[in-house]
């Protein structure tokens, strides 16, 4: 089969399409799935940059997130059938067959295509942890959701406005108009506004409920200074400015705020019945139209490295998806 290998962590430009790969074996437990559509997510760029926590070793087969139809089974799965159309995680996304875990994989939403489901489990599922279980977003409440024209931040700008939330998107100042038409009710460049000084603002100086923090860096630090005193929420499953970090001390006379860490992977491992509410939320959505069919761009397998490349220098707007 073809597949994207990645032999070095020297960033998306060393990824290459491969040929003759060996189709990968559902072991017990798997599936393997015959990937109609690859989704491209932040943590791919990441992980050619080798910062992505966990990842695969180089060289290694690229991509964690796909759809498509289950070919084989493993020992012992019972749950999904040969036929199947799953979205789901694992390794070695970005190739024409790729094993994933049976008790993660999610089935397609009927009527949808495999291009059309991508996001159900990283990205929608990321975004409602942050606005519900984790950040309890409540209606008449504020959030501010940092990268909203990306593809974690369109799924919580919908969600948090269906929930009666105020929307404060922040963006590059090109993808303004694109979170204004989810419905945020302000958007801010927090590469050129003063960030803090604009949300304390909007909020009459009380700061923002919840935070849903992607950024970091010194945007981070912003974060935890809009928060609400004592029952501000800062969600933080995101890293792509780099490294922040707050102190004891901040915490204890600065910055009276909640921070909350959430890796979507960790949750689904660690607490199975709040990523299995998480699912039954998102089928509601997607029934009452709140969560559409995704309209991601496509890109042909070959032209993954331009398409991680365009995510890693905030090209884009949307999700980002490869067609092997
Ligand atoms: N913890 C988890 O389980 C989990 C799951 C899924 C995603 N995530 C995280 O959620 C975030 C969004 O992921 P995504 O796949 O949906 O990507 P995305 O939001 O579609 O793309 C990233 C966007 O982040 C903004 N950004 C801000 N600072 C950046 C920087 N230094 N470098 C690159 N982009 C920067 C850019 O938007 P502007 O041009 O508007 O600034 C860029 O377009 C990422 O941080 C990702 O790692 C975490």
């Amino acid at each position: 089969m073809r597949g994207l290998e990645q032999p070095t962590l020297d960033g998306p430009g060393a990824l290459r399409l491969v040929d003759g790969i060996g189709v990968p074996v559902a072991g017990a437990g798997e599936v393997l799935v015959r990937v109609g559509a690859a989704g491209v997510n932040f943590a791919d760029v990441m992980q050619t940059r080798g910062t992505y926590d966990g990842g695969p070793q180089a060289p290694y087969l690229a991509g964690f997130e796909a759809a498509g139809e289950v070919v084989a089974l493993g020992e012992g799965v019972n749950a999904v059938s040969v036929g199947d159309r799953v979205i789901g995680t694992g390794y070695g996304a970005f190739a024409e067959y790729m094993v994933m875990g049976a008790d993660s994989v999610a089935a397609v939403p009927a009527g949808w295509s495999d291009e059309q489901a991508l996001g159900l489990v990283l990205n929608w599922a990321t975004a409602l942890a942050a606005l519900r279980p984790l950040g309890r977003l409540g209606l008449g409440e504020t959030v501010l959701v940092h990268a909203a024209a990306g593809a974690v931040g369109q799924a919580a700008v919908r969600m948090a406005k269906y929930y009666g939330a105020t929307v404060v998107g922040t963006a590059s100042a090109e993808k303004h108009e694109v979170v204004r038409r989810l419905g945020a009710d302000h958007v801010i460049d927090y590469r050129t506004a003063d960030l803090t000084g604009e949300v304390l603002r909007l909020t009459g100086g009380r700061g923002v409920d919840v935070v849903l923090e992607s950024v970091g860096g010194e945007t981070f630090r912003q974060s935890v200074a809009v928060a609400k005193r004592v029952t501000g929420k800062v969600i933080v499953y995101g890293v792509a400015g780099g490294e922040a970090s707050i102190s004891n001390w901040e915490l204890n006379f600065r910055h009276q705020v909640h921070v909350i860490g959430l890796h979507i992977g960790v949750l689904t491992q660690q607490a199975p019945e709040i990523f299995a509410e998480l699912m039954d939320e998102l089928n509601r959505l997607i029934a009452l139209g709140v969560y559409p069919p995704g309209e991601p761009t496509v890109y042909d397998l070959a032209d993954g490295p331009k398409a991680l490349a365009e995510l890693e220098a905030r090209a884009t707007v949307g999700k980002i998806a490869l067609r092997p």
